[in-house]
């Protein structure tokens, strides 16, 4: 008698990985409209990085030797003051870019990115990618319309800090971080992480205690709603935020 037994089909771990790195590097805005070859290109010469909550990925100050590619996770990018106090200048999730700034003006890193929960990254090391680019300028083309938009979102935030006042930089707030991440809801926008009030006095240059009053009145008015962890930014918010759009 002949048994014959089904192959098992082993995916390695190093064939699961490359895989990942591929999907990924394909699927990112960064790297919209880019050929097969070059996706392939990139994707080989990249490599997967893993950090815990609270891992500092890039310090201010020190040379950049690689860019980064949001896998899963989220990192915060941000400036300390001398006197210890932190400006948030964004808070970038999976599918986002960052790093590559310093690989272009070759000066030191402009901000600190440190994981706010367990991250995994695509990392790209600077000769890799400068390879890359001159065979696949398209790549190039999309990191400078990356930094456009960026350069658009601090344009919003200095008028903001010149023109609007705290209140009003709330309430832009929080609807971006409704737009950014929500998820429709009965009674508006539902954004599942709230951040801490001393997370959104870093990101709209206010301390804590004006934040909590401000944050206390708008609930008072039913303009959001805090449930636990979240928070509901109601229709009637997002309808007031669009109407004084330049404060
Ligand atoms: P680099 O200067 O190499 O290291 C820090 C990174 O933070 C930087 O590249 C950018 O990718 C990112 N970064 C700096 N400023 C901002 C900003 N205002 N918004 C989003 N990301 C930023």
């Amino acid at each position: 008698m002949t048994f014959s037994f089904a192959r098992p089909t082993f995916t390695s771990p190093v064939n699961e990985e490359s895989a990942r790195i591929r999907s990924s590097i394909a699927s990112a805005a960064l790297f919209h409209s880019l050929s097969i070859d070059a996706v392939e290109d990139l994707a080989q010469r990249a490599s997967i990085r893993r950090v815990p909550a609270h891992g500092t990925i890039v310090t201010q100050d020190e040379p950049g030797d690689a860019m980064f590619l949001i896998i899963a996770g989220r990192v915060k990018v941000g400036i300390f003051g001398e006197n210890g106090r932190e400006v948030t200048l964004s808070l970038l999730r999976p599918g986002q870019c960052f790093g590559e700034m310093s690989l272009f003006d070759g000066k030191e890193r402009s901000a600190n990115c440190i994981a706010t929960e367990p991250t995994t990254l695509v990392v790209l090391h600077r000769q890799d990618l400068m390879q890359h680019i001159s065979r696949h300028p398209t790549t190039a083309l999309n990191l400078l319309g990356e930094m456009a938009a960026r350069l658009r979102r601090a344009d919003e935030s200095i008028a903001q800090l010149a023109l609007c006042d705290v209140n009003e930089r709330l309430v832009h707030r929080l609807v971006s971080l409704a737009e950014e991440e929500g998820t429709p809801a009965a009674e508006g926008i539902l954004v599942r992480r709230r951040p801490t009030q001393q997370e959104l006095a870093n990101m709209i240059g206010s301390c804590r205690e004006t934040i909590s009053r401000a944050f206390n009145q708008l609930a008072r008015d039913g303009m959001i709603i805090a449930r636990g962890r979240s928070l509901v930014v109601t229709n009637a918010l997002m309808a007031k935020s669009s109407r004084a759009a330049a404060c």
